[in-house]
């Protein structure tokens, strides 16, 4: 079953979270992972529904006013966490930051999401798959092979975050191709590779139609709960 991770990034109020909670409780879907943020994580698994956080501490504990630390996410009962956003890449400038953040996550048995994609001028100079690489190899620095078997990656081409601009299917077949390749030749052990990007209610139709997709990050599309659930209900 594919997995589909809902990143609401910085929206919904308490008032709109509890009204999202009580729509999707008793749905019961076992393949839907929530990303609110941190505040609301506990009322979504209060609701017994899955959770993962948008980001984590690079740090283990102690003096780091406003972070938000892998061990306490445990102890929340987070299971999954966005690593490697490219909003958090190009607002805090995180990249070197994230082989920290994989190594609190593992830690802790929280499953990393790690997100990986070109800008526009990379992907029009041909520079799509070396970005990737660069990407996959910087954040998987010093992770023991076995670790990786427990990672999940999202290939989120930046210029489709957000925009309504989606690659190709052909494209993104081949790109999912890449990263599962490239990580069992290096690591040998098979990752889950979702896209993200424009996902919505409308083209999921079209978009699943790739074979070798393993599921899907929604952002913008997850934050309305019932075009949320009309996408879940589309994929296979
Ligand atoms: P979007 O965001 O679906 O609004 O394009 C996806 C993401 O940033 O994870």
């Amino acid at each position: 079953m594919k997995l589909i991770v809902g990143n609401f990034k910085m929206n919904l109020e308490y008032g709109e979270v509890i009204d999202y909670i009580d729509y999707f409780k008793e749905k019961a879907y076992s393949n839907v992972i929530f990303a609110p943020s941190y505040l609301y994580l506990s009322k979504f698994h209060d609701a017994k529904l899955t959770i993962a956080s948008q980001d984590v501490s690079k740090f283990d504990k102690g003096a780091y006013t406003g972070d938000v630390g892998a061990f306490q996410l445990k102890s929340m009962g987070v299971e999954y966490s966005i690593v490697g956003h490219s909003e958090r890449r190009n607002n805090y400038q995180e990249d070197s930051d994230i082989n920290s953040k994989i190594f609190r996550l593992q830690e802790q048995g929280i499953i990393p999401i790690i997100c990986i994609g070109e800008t526009k001028e990379e992907k029009d100079n041909g520079l799509c798959l070396s970005v990737l690489k660069k990407e996959i190899k910087d954040a998987l620095k010093n992770i023991d092979n076995d670790q990786v078997k427990n990672i999940i990656f999202a290939y989120e081409p930046i210029w489709a975050i957000g925009t309504g601009l989606i690659p190709q299917n052909s494209e993104i077949e081949e790109v999912i191709s890449f990263i599962k390749k490239y990580v069992y030749d290096k690591y040998l052990f098979h990752v889950k590779v979702l896209y993200g990007g424009s996902v919505n209610n409308q083209n999921i139709g079209v978009l699943e139609l790739i074979p070798n997709i393993d599921g899907y990050l929604v952002g913008g599309c997850s934050i309305n709960q019932e075009k949320f659930d009309s996408l879940i209900q589309k994929v296979k």
